[in-house]
């Protein structure tokens, strides 16, 4: 007897074997000369396995009405070519084990289709369907592609950490961290006293493992984090989560050049593994989520993407004619609606940007002989906006003082990241990825919150 997945079981080409398969039923169907027909789904694939029951089974009579959807079995019985079509094997089981039973008067998912928005309520429950086990297991895929894509290359995976006193972005949407008495808390000169807290002093969520990960490429080499960090942007947007997974690879001795050109191998590499691992359920975003999204795909693994500076975007954007909410001149920040109207109108292609106006951009960034812009760059695709942002790090130590000044920011509190231009700086570059967003890419979901298994967005932390 062979334990199997359905996944395998599917796949099995050994017909007349014995198979012990476990799972949750999809549907039933009932013929009238008595026999069950159960589609039984594991989560290891898209495809149900057909399992045929009938009066000689074992307790088959008592428990029949029980097997309702949602319910979970085990069964064994002997793998068999099937007749029906669509499927290449079934199984005629011979024994049948209920395990749990799921109220048909009750039980959220029954066999319609139902909306995300609901879908999200159940959180719990969702990735029972085709649809969010298809996401789930791509996402897993395109970790997977992640690591696969750094560990060929000699990257060390550094494990950045979670809680943090320094805001890396230097932007402060951050969410603190205390074991303080929110109403015993005591102050001093109307502030907060932190000596107090658990840490000594504020602590906060990290935004970003960057400044961490900066340590380790200046001593251990390129290297990469891969882990959640958190934003408080009141943002309540289909493209933004508070609580989000970023892969954020730094190496010594490259510039922005060679940051581009990792970024770009990057992207389209993961891709195309994604597309190996996952062919059905790419198949099933395609045909039932949005149809664009494996051309999308093709479209952006097999061309080069284009490099254009802010400067000639800010142009083309100010002069094309087009109506935008947001009006456009250099100096301002690129709304979604820009990069859209750039890579999906006007050049059809993914576009990485660079060189932004050093007022919009953060203390890190190496600011160019210009003196006006910054060695930043960002990956634009079309339908998601930004997937990447990045840049080549200010490594000279004068004017990353200077950089910080100008941000509002104390050195002293950043003393460790100063140390590393004191001490055998180099030049080095890194970027930052939005899982969520490839998944965006990927899947064709139009909703970040339906791309991770559980969203954490304003007013919202369930399960
Ligand atoms: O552009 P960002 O803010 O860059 C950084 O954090 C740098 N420290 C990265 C680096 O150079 N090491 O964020 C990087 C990416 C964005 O391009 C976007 O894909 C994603 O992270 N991102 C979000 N994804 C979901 N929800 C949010 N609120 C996000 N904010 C950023
Ligand atoms: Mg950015």
């Amino acid at each position: 007897m062979q334990r199997l997945k359905v996944a395998q079981a599917l796949k099995s080409t050994s017909v007349g074997i014995e198979v012990d398969v476990r799972g949750w039923i999809r549907t039933k169907r009932e013929s009238k000369q008595g026999f069950a027909f159960l589609e039984l789904n594991d989560g290891s694939s898209m495809g149900n396995l057909q399992v045929i029951v009938d009066g000689s089974v074992p307790g088959f009579a008592d428990i029949n009405k029980q097997l309702t959807t949602g319910s979970s079995v085990r069964v064994t019985g002997e793998l068999k070519e099937s007749p029906a079509a669509g499927q290449r094997v079934e199984v005629h089981a011979k024994t049948l084990e209920l395990y749990g039973t799921a109220d048909a008067e009750k039980f959220p998912l029954q066999k319609k289709r139902h909306s995300f928005e609901f879908l999200r309520e159940i959180a719990h429950l969702r990735p029972r369907t085709n649809t969010f086990g298809a996401i789930f297991r791509v996402r897993n895929a395109l970790s997977r592609a992640i690591h696969n894509f750094f560990q060929s290359r000699g990257f060390l995976y550094v494990h950045s950490p979670i809680i943090t006193t320094s805001d890396a972005e230097g932007a402060g949407a951050m969410f603190h961290v205390t074991t303080l008495d929110m109403v015993k808390r005591k102050l001093v000169d109307g502030q907060v006293d932190y000596t107090e807290d658990f840490f000594g002093k504020k602590a906060s969520l990290t935004v970003s493992g960057q400044l961490e990960g900066e340590i380790f490429a200046t001593s251990l080499g390129d290297c990469y984090t891969f882990g959640p960090t958190f934003r408080a942007e009141n943002s309540n947007t289909t493209r933004h989560l508070a609580e989000f997974w970023m892969i954020e690879p730094e190496m010594p001795f490259y510039d922005l050049q060679d940051n581009m050109n990792l970024a770009e191998s990057f992207i389209r590499e993961i891709l195309t593994e994604v597309l190996a691992a996952c062919p059905e359920d790419m198949a099933f975003f395609n045909e039932r989520i949005d149809n664009t999204v494996m051309a999308t795909l093709r479209n952006i693994i097999d061309n080069d993407f284009l490099r254009l500076s802010y400067t000639e975007a800010v142009e083309i954007l100010m002069t094309c004619g087009e109506k935008f909410d947001y009006p456009v001149e250099w100096g301002t920040d690129l709304q979604s609606e820009h990069e859209r109207y750039l890579t999906e109108k006007k050049f059809g292609k993914p576009i990485i940007l660079y060189d932004y106006p050093r007022q919009i951009k953060s203390f890190y960034m190496r600011v160019n002989e210009d003196g006006k812009t910054v060695r930043a760059m960002d990956v634009l695709v079309p339908r998601v906006g930004e997937i990447i942002g990045g840049s080549q790090r200010e490594e000279r130590l004068d004017v990353l003082l200077e950089r910080m000044q100008e941000c509002g920011l104390n050195p002293e509190d950043y003393w460790w990241y100063v140390d590393l231009r004191r001490y055998g700086s180099v030049p080095h570059s890194g970027f930052g990825l939005g899982l969520e967003r490839v998944m965006l890419l990927l899947t064709g979901m139009a909703n970040i919150r339906d791309v991770i298994p559980f969203p954490r967005t304003p007013k919202n932390a369930d399960f």
